[in-house]
């Protein structure tokens, strides 16, 4: 990805940037001379990116306090907060299945990775944000928050449809203190192991009917989304928000 954005003097926090999408916008926000705050479940992979000049933070986003605590540490560190990506998420392991299959538990997890984190960390960073007159929050949606998913994950879709919601009304309360508040909405990117069993199991014909469907005609890769996620965080995005960009290839 050619970095045109200047994130110099800027803060941020990426979540779920041990690995694939997440990731990628961390190296993204680092190219532009941002300082960049990582946070994972992932110990293995949050040391490779803090190789790479991030700062690692082993955060759990589905609990409330230790979500607040770390936001606090890099207020500390850095005086301020002016980025906030939500990214980790995701279906964890869950594959297609019958809705009578999906268990309490599963459905808590999978909405604490993909919902409740990204309005912890929201809440976390506001006050901070609203005292600095600027924000910049970008929430990682998903094809499945504006539309039933491929992979037929019950709670993953109403999950990330309730996210493109929280990304509204966040903007509607924050934009007035200079915060802007917009979603990228990922069609298929090939980022993780996950994604590629889940790609898998489309078997050849229904990745070729995927194919087919994509005005690009090829699957998206980690740096595409990274890329309007930049756009997004850019000082000159001030007037963009409450928006939710698809960034699938023309599927939409
Ligand atoms: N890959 C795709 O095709 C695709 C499509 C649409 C949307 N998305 C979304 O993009 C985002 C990134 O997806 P990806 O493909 O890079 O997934 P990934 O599984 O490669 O990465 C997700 C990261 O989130 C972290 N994570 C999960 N639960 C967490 C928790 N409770 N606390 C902290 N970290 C947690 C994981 O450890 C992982 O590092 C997700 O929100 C996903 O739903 C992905």
């Amino acid at each position: 990805m050619s970095t045109q954005y200047d994130f110099k003097g800027r803060a941020a926090l990426v979540t779920g940037a041990a690995q694939g999408i997440g990731r990628a916008i961390a190296l993204g926000l680092m190219r532009g001379g941002a300082r960049v705050h990582v946070a994972d479940i992932n110990f293995e992979g949050l040391d490779q990116i803090a190789e790479a000049g991030a700062v690692p933070h082993h955060l759990d986003i589905g609990d409330r306090s230790a979500c607040h605590l770390t936001v606090s540490k890099i207020v500390d560190a850095e005086g301020k907060i002016d980025i906030l990506v939500n990214a980790a998420g995701g279906s964890l392991g869950k594959g297609r299945g019958p809705v009578e299959d999906v268990t309490e538990a599963e459905w808590h997890a999978i909405f604490d990775a993909n919902l409740n984190g990204a309005f912890w960390l929201c809440q976390a960073v506001a006050p901070h944000m609203k005292k600095a007159t600027y924000g910049r929050i970008v929430n990682i949606a998903s094809g499945a928050g504006l539309r039933p998913a491929l992979n037929g994950v019950q709670a993953y879709t109403a999950s990330k449809h309730a996210l493109v919601g929280m990304t509204k009304q966040m903007s509607f309360e924050l934009a007035q203190y200079g915060i802007t508040s917009n979603a990228v909405a990922p069609g298929i990117v090939l980022s993780g192991p996950w994604a590629r069993y889940q790609w898998e199991s489309y078997g050849a014909e229904g990745q070729q009917r995927v194919l087919d469907s994509l005005h690009t005609r090829r699957l998206g890769e980690a740096e595409d989304i990274a890329h309007a996620v930049m756009f997004f965080a850019a000082d000159d995005s001030r007037w963009i928000t409450g928006q939710i960009l698809s960034a699938d290839g023309g599927r939409s």
